[in-house]
């Protein structure tokens, strides 16, 4: 190593490999409860994704336990390394970035990675890149689709966020309408739960879903003031006092008509809104990330209903809508490209935010 500090070497490193338009990086995911570590070639590029879910131990408890979550990272993250570099073919050589995610998420367990990656890049000599969660969900559209350049609009539902976001340039938002409660995964998980559905249940609430009939039951249709704004307490509250009451009344509730008419309210309104911010923004492309994007019925909706309207539209495979590495090391490309480097005194930042205000 030469004289020079840390930070002024990586500032030069940045600079070379911004010069080559290229690089490997390794990115970390632990904000939540899958620890993950990918190789991600050019921001495009999958070379590796290794990723351990701890879905089945918080199943135990209904939902995550943080000082769980925490301490399951720490166990899983030195193999999850030897597991990427094998299958990206490599060794630590070959790496020339390290990309983390800084938050939002959950303090302890965002730590984990935090400090993992920091003493991984300080060991290496390698610049260290922070990212934010939700701008790698929206990146993992890049490496789905290699052709896929901003200008877009992107619908980020996952489990903590529901967005609608305009991406303007790499790494450059313009927050169009949010939640104004829960986020839609939280109101699929909420809603499985009241059918009996183990945690996480918005996958086989989806699941449960296709075998009913989405008008079965009726469903008030959430109200928001803003125009791209979506509301989803309201419809949770709606559909769990539905339940009780039926449950009251002795009768049975037909839990996959019941799935299937609440996966509907859900999806035509993220649908509706999406579509409408495209129209509004005169916008071409139109993309979808987050975990919620796995969902069946918003993949063909917004599929025909978005070509309907004329648009392109985008969307990561579903093993790529959940929490992974991949998304992460996607975004830290165009963050390294950006010279958007993090120091060795990077902290989590759980409530870190994509806009300002
Ligand atoms: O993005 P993600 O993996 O983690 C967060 O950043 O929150 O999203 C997880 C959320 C959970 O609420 C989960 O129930 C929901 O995404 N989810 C689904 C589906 N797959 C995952 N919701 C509806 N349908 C699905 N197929
Ligand atoms: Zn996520």
């Amino acid at each position: 190593m030469s004289e020079m500090n840390y930070e002024a070497r990586m500032r030069e490193k940045a600079e070379v490999l911004h010069a080559r338009g290229h690089a490997v990086i390794l990115a970390v995911e632990s904000s939540c409860d899958e620890t993950a570590i990918a190789v991600v070639e050019d921001g495009r590029i999958e070379r590796a994704n290794a990723i351990a879910s701890q879905i089945d131990v918080h199943a135990l408890y209904g939902g995550v336990v943080p000082e769980i979550a925490s301490r399951m990272h720490v166990e899983a993250i030195d193999p999850l390394l030897d597991l990427a570099l094998e299958q990206a073919g490599l060794t630590l050589d070959g790496i020339d970035a390290v990309a983390i995610t800084h938050g939002p998420g959950l303090v302890g367990a965002l730590l984990t990675g935090v400090s993992w990656g920091k003493a991984l890049a300080y060991a290496r000599d390698l610049p260290i890149i922070p990212v934010n969660h939700i701008e790698g969900h929206v990146s993992a559209n890049y490496v789905a689709h290699p052709d896929l350049e901003p200008p877009f609009i992107c619908l980020v539902a996952s489990g903590g966020h529901s967005h609608i976001v305009s991406v303007e340039h790499y790494g450059s938002y313009r927050l169009l309408g949010q939640t104004t409660d829960d986020a839609a995964g939280e109101a699929f998980d909420k809603v499985a739960r009241v059918l009996d559905i183990p945690y996480p249940g918005g996958p086989l609430l989806d699941r449960l879903a296709d075998e009913g009939d989405d008008r079965a039951y009726k469903f008030p249709r959430p109200h928001t003031e803003g125009r791209y704004d979506f509301s989803f307490s309201g419809l949770k509250t709606a559909v769990i006092n539905q339940a009780h009451n039926l449950r009251q009344q002795g009768q049975e509730i037909r839990a996959a008509d019941f799935a299937a008419s609440f996966r509907r309210s859900v999806v035509d309104l993220l649908v509706d809104k999406t579509l409408a911010a495209a129209r509004d923004e005169g916008a071409k492309r139109v993309a979808v990330a987050g975990g919620v994007a796995a969902n069946s019925l918003l993949r063909s909706e917004l599929e025909r209903r978005g070509k309907r309207a004329g648009l392109e539209v985008f969307m990561p495979p579903r093993r790529l809508c959940t929490d992974n590495a991949v998304m992460i090391g996607a975004a830290g490309f165009y963050s390294l490209m950006a010279g958007e480097l993090g120091r060795l005194d990077l902290n989590a930042l759980p409530a870190l935010r994509m806009f300002e205000g």
